[in-house]
């Protein structure tokens, strides 16, 4: 006899997701169900002198009685140094209710600086899996602003080590925000380049954690509804910024794609993203859209069925055309050539991706060889 119900590991962090268009307007009576004294507001530096900062300051003043803590983080992402930074400024004013808003990078910088205000030490000293933490008493709500990391509601944050070319991952449940608030209004302003470049991660996120080897029963609907959601919506975001349903059905579908990742992981695409990121400055959904037509095509023939879902999802006859065509219509169709220009860099790219411990997670086991042809075909334009 059979028994077709294969294991799994699927983490339900029972924590909060409140998605409206102006939900930020819900900040004050979260900060009083919350009880909050003393409140820190952690923003990309993009909102600094803004309405919405002011509006933020004024809605959590009318809950605790006192001013708010506010810290600008810089609008590049983050390395120690930039965590470091926000810690020292949350240490002084020891919060009760912790708002971190912006993209992946401020969401990322508030998440390991509130975990260090437990765990003293470096940022680098909490980095790495699998590590014990103490939590922090603070409630944190992550309010993003682009469409998106999923950082609201994943349990993991990535910054480079400060003055190095090393990228560090953080993951611990101790980090996954309380309350993750999607406010679509909030990513009017993302330039376009920023739509699209985040979006292709979401839409990677996705992709990746729906044909990963630890995907389940339980990550397979997020992660194929955000595939069908971000192949409708994430175009006319692009091409329409002040589109209020595409921007409101990214975030939604951005999100479910970071609770299916949160689990299922992720695979080549994102091992390459990392080192595009550390050593040639490439932004993350950038690195992702030079990489996942390639790993696509490479991974078609180990997906099984899901290759169909995928490439129906997108609107394409494979899973690789239609990754390409998205990329295509997100202006993301570049060459490897652009950034990383010569034999030797190709070769340690190569080698650097093979390190990530994504790769295991992959559904075709790729062997250095494999990750070299990759690269390869990264270096032509799919051209839709
Ligand atoms: N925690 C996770 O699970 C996770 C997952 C994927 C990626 N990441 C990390 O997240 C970072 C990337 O995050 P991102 O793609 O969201 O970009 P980002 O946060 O780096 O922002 C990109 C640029 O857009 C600007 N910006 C953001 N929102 C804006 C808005 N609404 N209006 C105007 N400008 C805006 C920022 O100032 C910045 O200049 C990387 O460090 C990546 O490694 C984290
Ligand atoms: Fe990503």
């Amino acid at each position: 006899m059979t028994n077709t119900c294969t294991p799994f590991t699927f983490v339900h962090s029972n924590r909060r997701i409140i998605s409206a268009w102006k939900g930020i307007d819900k900040l004050s009576d979260l900060a009083r169900e919350a009880k909050a004294t003393s409140a820190a507001v952690v923003m990309d530096a993009f909102f600094e002198n803004t309405e919405v900062a002011a509006h933020i300051c004024q809605l959590l003043h009318d809950a605790t009685g006192s001013t708010p803590a506010v810290h600008f983080v810089p609008a590049h992402e983050p390395d120690t140094a930039t965590i470091e930074a926000c810690r020292d400024v949350l240490a002084a004013c020891s919060p009760d209710f912790i708002v971190a808003l912006g993209g992946g990078s401020a969401m990322d910088t508030a998440k390991v600086a509130r975990l260090l205000l437990a765990n003293p030490g470096t940022a680098e000293s909490v980095s790495g899996f699998g590590k014990f933490f103490k939590p922090h008493a603070s409630v944190l709500v992550a309010v993003p602003t682009t469409a998106g990391t999923g950082s609201e509601v994943s349990e993991s944050a990535v910054a480079g080590k400060a003055g190095s070319d090393i990228k560090l991952i953080f993951r611990s449940p101790e980090m996954t925000p309380h309350i993750a608030l999607l406010d679509g209004s909030l990513s009017l302003s993302a330039p376009a380049k920023v739509t699209a470049a985040s979006g292709y991660d979401a839409v990677t996120h996705a992709v990746e954690a729906y044909v990963s080897k630890a995907a389940s029963v339980m990550s397979d609907p997020f992660a194929e509804s955000a595939m069908r959601l971000l192949g409708k919506w994430l175009p006319v975001a692009y091409k329409e910024p002040s589109h209020q349903d595409a921007r409101s059905w990214c975030l939604i579908a951005s999100c479910q794609a970071a609770i299916a990742f949160n689990s299922a992981n992720l695979g080549l695409a994102h091992a390459l993203a990392a080192p595009l990121g550390a050593l040639y400055h490439v932004p993350h959904g950038l690195g992702n859209a030079l990489a996942l037509p390639a790993v696509a095509a490479f991974n078609e023939a180990a997906m099984g069925p899901k290759a169909a879902v995928v490439a129906h999802a997108l609107g394409a006859m494979s899973a690789a055309a239609a990754l390409s065509k998205l990329r295509w219509q997100l202006d993301l169709d570049l060459s490897l050539d652009g950034f990383v220009t010569t034999d030797e860099a190709r070769e340690q790219l190569a080698q650097a991706a093979m390190k990530s411990g994504q790769v295991r997670m992959n559904p075709r086991l790729a062997t250095i060889d494999d990750m070299r042809g990759i690269v390869a075909a990264m270096r032509t334009p799919t051209g839709g």
